[in-house]
């Protein structure tokens, strides 16, 4: 049977949300970013859910840690990342991003992170065993999902995108942010074990 609340009842619970707007901040950043990510045209080539790259070999950006992505924005911007698709692709578009637009972009696809899902419990897969013995996890963390602070999640990203970066990062054409916390144990991992790596990587949900 319908009750009505009492006065007091509903007062407070209005008092909640003007408290809830008056420090939701952070969603401003992250409207902000979000239009930017609409008006730069980043939605052609990433997906409007930042997931759903246009073509294989485009990586996923959703979710991903905002420091990371920063650092990335500024690197292409200013050259220091020029290594694979970067100059046909992102570098005419970040050419007149401001700093400021850049950390709205990375604050809002690091809110884009989905709630972390219980760990695969499959058998080991070849991709697997090498994620674990080659040193992969010591900096990316399980399942590449929880790399060290700065440093990129690498779970379920595009397969051909993975091989590619992890080729250039072991060749040195890819020698950007951090990249040299990564590059000196490359030796450990044959082309064939990248590709087997990448192939699991990117099945991790
Ligand atoms: C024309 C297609 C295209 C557009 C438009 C585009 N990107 Fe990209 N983006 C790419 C490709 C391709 C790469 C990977 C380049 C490579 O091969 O290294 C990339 C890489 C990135 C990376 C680095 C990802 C990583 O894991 O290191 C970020 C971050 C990024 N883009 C964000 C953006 C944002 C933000 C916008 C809009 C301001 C944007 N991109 C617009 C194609 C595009
Ligand atoms: C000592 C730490 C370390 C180890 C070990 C390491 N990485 Fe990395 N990796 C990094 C860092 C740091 C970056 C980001 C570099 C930058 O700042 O641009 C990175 C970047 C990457 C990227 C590019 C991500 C992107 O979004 O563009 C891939 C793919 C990757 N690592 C795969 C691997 C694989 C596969 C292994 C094991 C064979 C591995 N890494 C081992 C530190 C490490």
């Amino acid at each position: 049977m319908f009750k009505p609340k009492p006065v007091t009842r509903q007062l407070s619970a209005l008092a909640m949300v003007a408290v809830l707007g008056a420090i939701s901040l952070p969603a401003a950043w992250a409207a902000d970013g979000k239009a930017l990510y609409a008006d730069k045209g980043c939605a052609a080539c990433h997906g409007e859910d930042a997931k759903t790259p246009l073509q294989e070999g485009y990586p996923k950006i959703a979710g991903q840690f905002a420091d990371y992505v920063f650092s990335q924005l500024k690197d292409i911007k200013s050259g220091a990342r020029a290594n694979g698709q970067v100059p046909d692709t992102m570098k005419p578009i970040v050419e007149d991003l401001a700093e400021d637009d850049m950390t709205a972009l990375a604050d809002y696809l690091a809110s884009l992170r989905e709630p972390p899902t219980a760990a695969a419990t499959g058998p080991a897969t070849p991709g697997k065993t090498l994620f674990l013995t080659k040193t992969c996890v010591a900096c990316h963390g399980k399942e590449g999902k929880k790399p060290l602070p700065g440093y990129p999640a690498i779970a379920g990203q595009d397969k051909g995108y993975i091989l590619a970066q992890t080729r250039d990062i072991k060749s040195g054409a890819r020698a950007n942010g951090k990249a040299n916390a990564m590059q000196p144990v490359m030796h450990l991992v044959t082309d064939d074990e990248i590709a087997a790596i990448a192939e699991y990587l990117s099945t991790v949900k």
